[in-house]
């Protein structure tokens, strides 16, 4: 494949309005914010103070936002081909005084130097939005290719088979979750079948699995699953 992959496309073809997507996100992910707070307790045990971070689909800043404050020899490259995610972002950041080494850069892992190499990565509801014709694993490869050998890199991403009983089960409950909060029933079948089935590939966990270790990462472990989202943690090679 030639191209990077591209799916997901905020700028083009936002699956919610980019101005939303930060209240979206925490009704529609279960347990979004916590996610990261265990993603930032697993880095802190693993990285030195000083550590280079590349953060894959950096979106409206999140995982810096979690990350940078605590850690200030940590410095950041956020890739994201969403030139209206990546203005959120930058408006969060300068609202919370962050500071230290963080860029912001429009595009893919491709856009990095070749020789452009990270003490960690992170790539957080990003691959989901990519097929699996060859174009999950070229992410996970190019985003391999950025790390040093030993680096932890974390995925988060939707996994499960929609047409398994399971999945039917958890769906019902991963529905109650923005329920529970206020959003209609109706609002939320028809974001389920609208957003969230059109948009999101699911594969099952073992797949992932499979990918993570042919893009060449080793001793992955699951440290967290919310409905059907999973976290896991690998090292490259
Ligand atoms: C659901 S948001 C996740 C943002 C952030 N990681 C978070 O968890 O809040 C997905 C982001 O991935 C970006 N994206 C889509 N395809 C991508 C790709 N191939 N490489 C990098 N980022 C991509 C989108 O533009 C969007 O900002």
């Amino acid at each position: 494949m030639a191209n990077p992959p591209k799916s997901g496309n905020f700028d083009k073809k936002p699956p919610m309005n980019v101005e939303e997507y930060d209240t979206f996100i925490r009704l529609f992910c279960g347990a979004y914010e916590e996610m990261f707070k265990l993603t930032h307790c697993y880095l802190r045990a693993i990285l030195p103070r000083q550590a280079k971070i590349l953060v894959v689909g950096a979106g409206t800043g999140m995982e810096i936002l979690e990350f940078a404050p605590l850690n200030p020899g940590w410095s950041f490259i956020g890739v994201d081909p969403s030139a209206d995610m990546l203005a959120f972002a930058r408006k969060k950041f300068s609202e919370k005084n962050l500071a230290g080494e963080i860029e912001l850069k429009k595009g893919y892992v491709d856009d990095l130097k070749e020789e452009e190499v990270f003490d960690a990565a992170t790539c957080i509801l990003v691959m989901h939005f990519l097929r699996d014709d060859g174009s999950k694993l070229e992410l996970l490869e190019r985003i391999s290719k950025h790390m040093k050998p030993g680096a932890p890199f974390i995925l988060i991403d939707g996994f499960g088979e929609p047409a398994s009983k399971d999945f039917e089960e958890i769906s019902v409950a991963w529905k109650n979750y923005p329920i529970i909060s206020g959003v209609p029933g109706e609002t939320v079948e028809q974001i389920f079948k609208e957003v969230i089935m059109k948009t999101v590939q699911f594969v099952p966990e073992s797949r992932i699995m499979e990918l993570l270790e042919t893009a060449g990462f080793i001793r992955v472990s699951k440290y967290f699953s919310g409905f059907l989202y999973g976290s896991w943690i690998g090292y490259k090679k």
